[in-house]
């Protein structure tokens, strides 16, 4: 069975500190990376830094630093954040390691040498800020600057000699590539932009600089430094030994199985980026999947906004598996979200304190009480037992689904209400009044109810992965039962278990 999964973060510039559109784009991939783990996918997980350009160069400067200097100090922060919101990331690239240079420059090599590439003089609008150049008829004046209408970020014209991507000749060959790959963009609304963008006519792409000098030089024209988004790009391609194809990282996880990207640089991923790999002849990624922006009070969170809820004070003061769940559930499918403390608050009472986090307490509690932390079943099972469990069971096969589509926000409805009702099971069933007068219904009962807790803790273990690990250590469950097919299979505990001490898994916020 082919079951490996490559899936990939946007490498971040490091020209400031991480915010919380950062955060959410690195969670949201993690999320996608430990689902396909807990469906027992052979997943490799990449992340990193974008560090070369005009930007970066800038923010150098301004820090006084030399830039690979001030790369190596932001770099390192990003690596902590990786760290510090617990991605499972089985690598972290930067782009100014000489193995992504090897790879940059290869691939400039191929396109050099299938004629895509050609030497001319670019003249048009340049926003340093998206390090993105943009169309006449995609600039607005105000206040005598000029203004991306994309990106709403400031652009300066430049006029210099350039290398050239011949994009317009590929147009044609991408929209056939999107037709054949009806899944390689999602959700279907970013789907049919790109469409219409690419249907309105490419233009050949300036892909080198001749202003400034941090960058990846032009193999044989050293006076250019390659177009920051050529070189990024290929760090999903370097990070695998490319241009050692034959590597086993290169063959086992090239194509790319998801591209997890903002809404804001999709142009780049599913334009751009087909064209240089169908011109170097090299298999596109197989899917791309292009989120929403955070909001902070209807606007994109962004330091030039001043509107920035800082992820690492929001991780010491509530807890990271804290804001990977709301994070998660309060921004949806590839929509915008606004988030805010009182929500974040108010979710982590609702759904982490009150449901999950009460289920395991009054569980895990009432065995250590009244069962010395053993519970045996007899499996001698009623209706209402039945019913749980096959409701929970059969809901597996959605879960995966939702996954693939990208539905976070019911993937996560759906395991929290299997929660609820477990709550409400055991609410029913009443085991503190079979502990007088059946105690061997009393431990079927909460046999399941465990049962049910080893289940959710699996199915939210790509969200909360610190807390349903607590919770696997309780009931000492062996990694190798770890996985969506123990769950649907049914066997997930042994009919005899033994507790471990626990603790209080999510605390309320008053
Ligand atoms: N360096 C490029 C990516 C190169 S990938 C080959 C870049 N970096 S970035 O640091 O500016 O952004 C990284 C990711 O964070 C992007 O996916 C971007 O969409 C995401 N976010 C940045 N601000 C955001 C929000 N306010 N909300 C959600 N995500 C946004 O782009």
């Amino acid at each position: 069975m082919q079951n490996n999964f490559y899936i990939t973060t946007p490498i971040y510039y490091p020209s400031g500190e991480p915010h919380m559109g950062h955060a959410y784009s690195s969670i949201l991939a993690d999320v996608f990376a430990r689902f396909k783990r807990i469906d027992k996918h052979n997943v490799y997980f990449l992340t990193g830094t974008d560090e070369h350009g005009l930007k970066i160069e800038k923010s150098a400067k301004e820090n006084n630093m030399k830039p690979l200097d001030y790369c190596n100090k932001i770099s390192k922060i990003f690596n902590e954040l990786a760290i510090k919101l617990n991605l499972s990331n089985n690598d972290f690239i930067r782009t100014t390691e000489q193995r992504h240079h090897k790879a940059v420059k290869d691939l400039w090599n191929k396109l050099i040498k299938s004629g895509d590439i050609y030497l001319s003089k670019y003249k048009g609008w340049y926003s340093i800020s998206d390090e993105a150049y943009y169309n006449e008829d995609e600039i607005v004046k105000k206040n005598n600057k000029y203004f991306s209408t994309f990106s709403g970020s400031q652009v300066e014209w430049v006029e210099e000699e350039s290398f050239f991507f011949k994009l317009s000749s590929w147009q044609d060959k991408l929209l056939e590539f999107y037709n054949k790959n009806d899944k390689f963009i999602s959700p279907i609304s970013r789907k049919n932009e790109v469409i219409n963008f690419v249907k309105s006519g490419l233009r050949d792409l300036s892909v080198s600089r001749t202003s400034f000098t941090w960058g990846i030089k032009v193999p044989e024209n050293e006076k250019h430094v390659i177009y920051v988004w050529l070189d990024a790009l290929t760090n999903y391609i370097s990070a695998l030994n490319y241009p050692n194809i034959g590597d086993k990282l290169y063959k086992d996880f090239w194509p790319a199985s998801l591209h997890v990207i903002g809404k804001d640089i999709l142009r780049f991923h599913a334009i751009y980026w087909p064209a240089f790999l169908l011109a170097a002849n090299i298999e596109p990624p197989s899917k791309i999947f292009s989120h929403g922006w955070i909001l902070s009070g209807d606007e994109k969170m962004s330091k030039s906004k001043g509107n920035i809820l800082k992820p690492l004070e929001i991780i010491d003061k509530y807890g990271i598996d804290e804001l990977r769940y709301y994070l998660m559930k309060e921004v949806s499918h590839g929509s915008d979200g606004n988030i805010s403390l009182k929500n974040l608050e108010s979710c982590i009472n609702s759904d982490l304190a009150n449901n999950f986090g009460n289920l395991c307490q009054r569980v895990f509690s009432f065995v250590k009480n009244n069962c010395n932390n053993k519970v045996k079943s007899s499996k001698n099972l009623k209706d209402a037992d039945n019913k749980l469990i096959n409701e929970t069971n059969h809901l597996v096969k959605n879960l995966r689904i939702m996954m693939d589509n990208h539905d976070l926000n019911n993937y996560i409805k759906s395991v929290i209400n299997i929660s609820f009702i477990t709550n409400k099971y055991i609410n029913d069933e009443e085991p503190w009044k079979l502990k007088k007068t059946n105690i061997k219904r009393m431990n079927n009962v909460l046999h399941i109810a465990i049962e049910q807790i080893a289940k959710i803790s699996v199915l939210l273990n790509p969200i909360i992965p610190l807390a349903t690990g607590k919770v696997f250590k309780i009931l000492n469950l062996k990694s190798e039962i770890i996985n969506l097919q123990s769950i649907e299979s049914g066997k997930i505990l042994n009919n005899e278990i033994t507790i471990g001490s626990a603790d209080i898994l999510f605390k309320k916020i008053t």
